[in-house]
């Protein structure tokens, strides 16, 4: 599959007709919400679980020098805490475009708390996507993500602003924890 999902992503049409549609981020889109929003709640997905394997051509890194971002990848028994905002279709495009190096949109249950969730989209890049860079160690993706720098600033402010704002909602990640610690370490503090 081409790195660039824009095509894809328009052609799916699983909530054609509806007036909003909730949206679940586990990486950036949980610090960064730059398009408009009905309303935004923590909220968490089942079975699946963040990791920094996908490659970043054109926000934290460059094509000849990816960055290191996160996807989520399945796992039995997992939950990936995020949040999740309930938009108007139109905002996709917005998003599409966001998310186009690798990500293809996913219908999936949305969890706000034990009684209640909701169908909605959640973007993922799987290993099939060009820019896929898969597992590494958490020292050698804090190594990688050191040294990564794209458009959209350093590799190593995508990791720290989703460490903080994990902790924010009170969620451990060891995942993401660990790769703080040794970022930290490599850059003097
Ligand atoms: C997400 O945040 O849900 C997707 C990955 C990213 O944009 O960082």
């Amino acid at each position: 599959m081409s790195h660039n999902t824009i095509e894809i992503n328009k052609a799916m049409d699983k909530f054609d007709g509806r007036h909003s549609v909730w949206l679940f981020g586990y990486g950036s889109l949980i610090y960064k919400a730059d398009f408009p929003y009905i309303e935004r709640r923590p909220a968490s997905i089942e079975g699946w679980t963040r990791r920094f394997w996908q490659g970043s051509h054109d926000h934290r890194g460059t094509p000849e020098a990816p960055g290191r971002v996160a996807t989520i990848v399945p796992q039995p028994g997992a939950v990936c805490h995020g949040m999740a905002y309930l938009v108007t279709p139109e905002e996709f495009a917005h998003l599409d475009h966001r998310e186009k190096n690798g990500y293809l949109r996913l219908a999936i249950d949305i969890h706000f708390d034990e009684e209640h969730s909701e169908e909605g989209l959640v973007y993922i890049a799987t290993a099939d996507n060009a820019a896929f860079l898969g597992e590494a160690t958490e020292l050698d993706i804090a190594q990688h993500i050191a040294a990564a720098v794209g458009p959209s600033g350093p590799n190593a402010e995508y990791l720290l602003h989703l460490a903080q704002a994990l902790r924010e909602l009170g969620h451990h990640d060891e995942h993401v924890f660990t790769i703080e610690r040794h970022l930290r370490q490599l850059r003097g503090g």
